[in-house]
């Protein structure tokens, strides 16, 4: 017999960002942070997880190709799924698994993205998300999300936040252990729906320093971090819950612009710099800053991660439809292929 369950998860996208990690292997960060969770239709990870007598070994597979589950990040979110595993039963089939069947039966996994892996779209976040939850609903796991999301967090930092759908805070926590460093969601999905999420594919290139390696870089050599992780991020969340809490769209996109900003900027502090923005990233940037002062009120937001691709969150329909008109203005696609890089995703789950 085998026994399978399938979870599909999206994307999030972080408005003011995590960067910076206080312990490496339990991935615990040194800030909150807050994202929003991209609709599943658009950037998101399906995940089939399957378990067998008949098979011998873990093993995974990536976009149909096959990938070592030796790394200590798959490793730490089997064990401790497994650990929480309960007994399951399939009377129809004739399957009965106990707790401690768990242990020795095997799994494997198969994960595709409906996105380039290479683009730099936080591919691991939906990614270890999404094997978190399909192995937790296979191993009969009665955690709740909050708890799962600290078995993500494990596979990914940023990954802690895709288990729910709206806004989402990725609280820092205090303890060694990581227990108190989990994911709330703020608001759902319905709460602020009109809000439209555009992403500008300025590169499909991969993304030439990790951000695990890049935020130990930052951490290790940089002298703003701190100022940033202690004195600025603090006040930032605030702000931002507030913003969300109002759907105060002018303050949203000050703090979402200058968070950004300034992730870029402790990049740049870190020694030897590390540039994510390109050229074209700076010019969209431009672009839309002269835009939000040219109108009464700010239109849209922007804000990239660990990468040149931009992230635009238009406050409306409307507005994302001018938006997406100026982009192409500007930023005339170079080929009919380039029209595909104009990803266009409502926030909801
Ligand atoms: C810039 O979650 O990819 O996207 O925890 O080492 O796997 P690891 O890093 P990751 O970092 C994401 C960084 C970011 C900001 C963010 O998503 O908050």
């Amino acid at each position: 017999w085998v026994l399978t369950v399938m979870a599909q998860t999206p994307t999030n996208i972080a408005v003011i960002k995590y960067w910076g990690k206080r312990d490496e292997s339990l991935i615990l960060p040194i800030n909150d942070s807050i994202s929003v969770t991209l609709d599943p239709s658009h950037l998101c990870t399906t995940t089939t997880v399957a378990v067998s007598p008949s098979f011998t070994s873990d093993r995974m597979w990536l976009n149909g190709k096959e990938i070592p589950l030796s790394g200590g990040r798959y490793q730490n979110c089997l064990r401790e799924i497994r650990s929480r595993a309960s007994d399951v039963e399939d009377a129809e089939k004739g399957i009965k698994i106990t707790k401690k069947d768990w242990e020795k039966l095997h799994l494997h996994i198969a994960s595709y993205n409906n996105f380039p892996t290479a683009a730099g779209l936080a591919s691991s976040a939906a990614g270890f998300a999404c094997l978190v939850f399909s192995l937790a609903k296979l191993m009969n796991v009665k955690e709740d999300n909050g708890q799962l999301s600290a078995i993500a967090r494990q596979g990914s930092g940023s990954a802690c936040r895709s288990l729910y759908g709206g806004f989402v805070k990725w609280i820092m926590g205090k303890d060694d252990k990581g227990s108190d460093s989990i994911a709330v969601q703020l608001v759902d999905e319905n709460h602020w729906d009109e809000l439209v999420i555009l992403i500008a594919v300025v590169s499909s290139r991969q993304k030439e320093t990790s951000s695990t390696s890049g935020m130990r870089e930052t951490v290790d050599t940089s002298p703003l971090i701190q100022h940033r992780a202690a004195e600025v991020v603090p006040k930032r969340i605030l702000q931002m819950e507030e913003a969300i809490k109002n759907r105060d769209f002018p303050t949203f996109v000050q703090l979402t612009c200058s968070d950004s900003n300034q992730f870029h900027a402790v990049c740049l502090d870190t020694s030897p710099p590390i540039f994510y923005m390109n050229d074209t990233s700076h010019r969209i940037i431009s672009c839309v800053e002269k835009w939000n002062r040219s109108e009464e009120t700010p239109q849209v937001a922007y804000t990239f991660d660990a990468g040149p691709n931009a992230v635009l969150i238009a406050r409306n329909r409307k507005t994302a439809a001018l938006l997406l008109q100026r982009l192409l203005f500007h930023f005339p696609p170079q080929s009919d292929a380039d029209l595909n890089s104009y990803v266009v995703g409502d926030k909801s789950i």
